[in-house]
């Protein structure tokens, strides 16, 4: 089974085009919405939460682990992966984040060299996405932008609403006036403002939301490591779980992804 992890309903713009590429796999969707967001949490207690996502998913058979969430990628991803894997020899499970494969594209995508990213406090402040920039491409300037009021107004399914965009423009048009020509979506939660997001940045910047990459890069991953492809159920079966209220997952999930869900299961992470 592959797993999907994420702080709230944000990852399913990263697991709608996962299951678009690759149907044909069993997934589980993890949603912990009742510690959202975790991008205003410190580090230590996003490693801390990241790790009972990791226990709980493999201890529900999950092989694979998408981190869709870029607030977790960003700061526990190394840490989870050092401890879950790589100190216990774990050659049959393997755990992935969103952030290289985005790196990775838009430094093909820039012509300018300039990149804007735009996410949590703690993605933002953990810097992850220029070093990874930097490792492929040193040239390119990555001017970067925490937007922390977004993500809970998309939980509360508050941002369509005006004050919601005006917040929306007082964030981007600092990073809109550095001249960028490619901005990064860096929080699964954006695509759900990525209307206005483009309409405000105009049409010369080219938006990047990290799910078709993370799809992309995931089906081009399995294609490489048949050790682990061939661990994976195929039986298209899908399951949803979430630390808070079912029904207002499974609600905003039909309304905003256009997708009909079963009732996510309520699930407790605290050991
Ligand atoms: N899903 C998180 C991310 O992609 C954002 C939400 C949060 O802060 O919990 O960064």
């Amino acid at each position: 089974m592959i797993a999907i992890f994420d702080s709230g309903y944000g990852g399913l713009t990263v697991f709608k085009p996962i299951i678009h590429l690759l149907p044909q796999y069993d997934y589980l969707y993890l949603g912990d919405s009742a510690r959202t967001p975790y991008g205003a949490h410190s580090p230590e207690n996003i490693k801390h939460f990241s790790e009972e996502a990791v226990e709980y998913l493999f201890s529900h058979g999950a092989k694979l682990i998408i981190f869709a969430c870029n607030t977790a990628s960003s700061v526990a991803l190394c840490h989870v992966q050092q401890k879950y894997l790589k100190e216990k020899n774990e050659k049959e499970r393997k755990i992935l984040g969103v952030l290289i494969p985005v790196a990775e594209e838009v430094s093909k995508i820039t012509k300018s060299n300039r990149v804007g990213v735009i996410g949590t406090s703690a993605t933002i402040n953990s810097n992850v996405y220029e070093t990874e920039i930097h490792k492929i491409n040193p040239n390119i300037k990555v001017h970067q932008k925490a937007c922390p009021l977004l993500v809970p107004l998309i939980e509360e399914d508050w941002h369509k609403k005006p004050e919601a965009i005006s917040i929306l423009k007082k964030y981007l048009k600092p990073i809109k006036s550095t001249n960028i020509d490619t901005l990064i979506l860096g929080c699964t939660h954006y695509p759900l403002m990525i209307k206005d997001i483009k309409r405000i940045m105009g049409k010369k910047i080219t938006v990047v939301p990290s799910g078709e990459i993370t799809a992309k890069s995931l089906e081009n991953y399995l294609s490489r490591h048949s050790e682990i492809e061939q661990k994976l159920s195929k039986n298209r079966k899908r399951k949803f779980f979430t630390t808070d209220n079912p029904e207002k997952f499974k609600i905003f999930t039909e309304k905003h992804f256009g997708m009909k869900i079963p009732l996510p299961q309520k699930v407790e992470l605290k050991g």
